[in-house]
């Protein structure tokens, strides 16, 4: 299959959006597409690329930010950080996912990056796989917390 991978713009957001309600299916494809207007608001620190066929039906998007804040298990800055990473089912396992995480490292090296970082839930042993697969090695585990803070009494 000849698969085209391109930087994602605005002529994508129809297409975009729709694959990002399917990958985080808590927003629609709507809400995905007004998020995805802030996103292409920043090209020098984030980037979106889509996988076409030689059709232009849209098989996958993988999309990366730099980050300067400290990120788990790595030892430069800014890093380049996978957001996420999708590939419709009927496209699976035939290099997709792979040629997208190319473009990402590209755009990463681009931008004077020594490391990609990427994070996946502790159960989709899928997405571990599939990291292992790409070169990725694993770095930490880590289990987030959170405390609802109550407005503070007033003092006496
Ligand atoms: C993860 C995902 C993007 C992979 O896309 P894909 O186009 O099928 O990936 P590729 O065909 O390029 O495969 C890349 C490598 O991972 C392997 N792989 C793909 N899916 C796999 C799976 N479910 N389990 C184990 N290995 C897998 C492939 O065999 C390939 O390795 P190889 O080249 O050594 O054979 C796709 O399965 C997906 O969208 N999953 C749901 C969303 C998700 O979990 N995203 C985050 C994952 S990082």
């Amino acid at each position: 299959m000849i698969v085209r991978i391109d930087v994602g713009g605005i002529d994508d957001l129809t297409d975009w959006a729709r694959l990002r309600a399917m990958l985080w299916p808590d927003d629609d494809a709507t809400s995905h597409r007004s998020d995805l207007g802030q996103f292409l608001a920043r090209p020098e620190s984030a980037i979106g690329l889509l996988a076409r066929d030689s059709k232009g039906t849209a098989l996958g998007f993988a999309e990366a930010v730099l980050r300067a804040d400290y990120v788990n298990g790595c030892d430069t800055s800014p890093v380049a950080f996978l957001e996420g990473l999708f590939v419709i089912e009927a496209s699976r396992r035939l290099g997709v996912g792979r040629g997208l995480i190319e473009a990402v490292e590209a755009w990463a090296r681009s931008k004077g990056c020594r490391e990609l970082a990427s994070d996946a839930l502790i159960d989709n042993t899928a997405a571990h796989a599939v990291h292992a697969k790409l070169d990725f090695a694993e770095t930490e585990r880590v289990v987030y917390f959170r405390k609802l803070l109550e407005d503070a009494p007033a003092l006496s």
